[in-house]
């Protein structure tokens, strides 16, 4: 995997950006994205394409980003119709696994979603998980919103990466005002070293803002993460936020 060595040497933060594609995608945009990741170097970036389309990252000749699964089977291997397993997503070069997204939250309650960060870890798997109060929450002020991430928090243990993504936020366009977002970030910090990243309506107007707030260590990207240009927008956007001494690329998130 090429990745220049400039961004080894700082100490600090590192940053990321992840890509979920969700049930969308092509043949041809996993083309595209190979063709244009060679610009996006010096930022660890990791792709989430559907099942079927991992193919085409493992086995490209060159490849600039890692790859990862929006979810896996909480189950080792057997007969669960349907599922795929971390072992396979391991022979398939994944590298993360997201969990607990709140589009798979409506069908997966904690103890699903606990099984799957365990099990994703025991097989060499990143895990992403996702957490996000809904409106109704939000509604409630800061308090209410801190008191329910922090019960979502509750599997920190198992994870290596912490995605916070209002769902209000989700696809909606919408995205948190930036100080109370900051509050809610550093909030999360005081009971985690993990990194915290943000996901909901990142578009590359917004890449800025959130770059600014010096505890957010990455975005998560869904729907601009199918239109290259815009993809490729953001990831030169928010390299160009990198605070100064600020490591934005880390093998250790390999
Ligand atoms: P969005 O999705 O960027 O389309 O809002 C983010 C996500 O669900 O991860």
């Amino acid at each position: 995997m090429y990745f220049p060595t400039l961004y080894h040497n700082s100490c600090a933060l590192a940053r990321m950006i992840i890509a979920n594609w969700k049930a969308q995608g092509s043949e041809e945009l996993c083309q595209q994205y190979i063709r244009n990741s060679a610009e996006w170097y010096g930022i660890n970036i990791v792709v989430c394409p559907p099942y079927p389309y991992l193919k085409y990252f493992t086995n490209s000749i060159r490849s600039d980003f890692l790859l990862g699964a929006q979810t896996c089977s909480s189950h080792e291997d057997g007969a669960y119709t349907g599922e795929v397993t971390c072992r396979m997503l391991k022979e398939f070069n994944c590298n993360y696994v997201i969990i607990g997204h709140s589009e798979r939250r409506a069908f997966e309650d904690n103890d699903v979603i606990e099984k799957k960060l365990v099990i994703a870890k025991k097989y060499g798997l990143k895990t992403i998980l996702c957490i996000g109060e809904p409106i109704t929450i939000k509604q409630e002020g800061y308090n209410a919103i801190i008191s329910y991430l922090n019960n979502q928090l509750r599997m920190i243990k198992y994870c290596d990466i912490i995605a916070y993504e209002p769902i209000w936020a989700i696809g909606t366009g919408l995205t948190p005002d930036l100080e109370e977002l900051s509050l809610i970030i550093r909030a999360l910090k005081q009971h985690t070293t993990k990194p915290i990243i943000y996901g909901g309506s990142v578009d590359p107007s917004k890449v800025q803002h959130l770059g600014a707030i010096q505890e957010l260590q990455g975005l998560l990207i869904g729907s601009a993460s199918l239109r290259p240009s815009e993809f490729s927008e953001i990831v030169y956007n928010y390299k160009g936020t990198k605070i100064s001494n600020e490591k934005l690329y880390d093998s250790s998130l390999e």
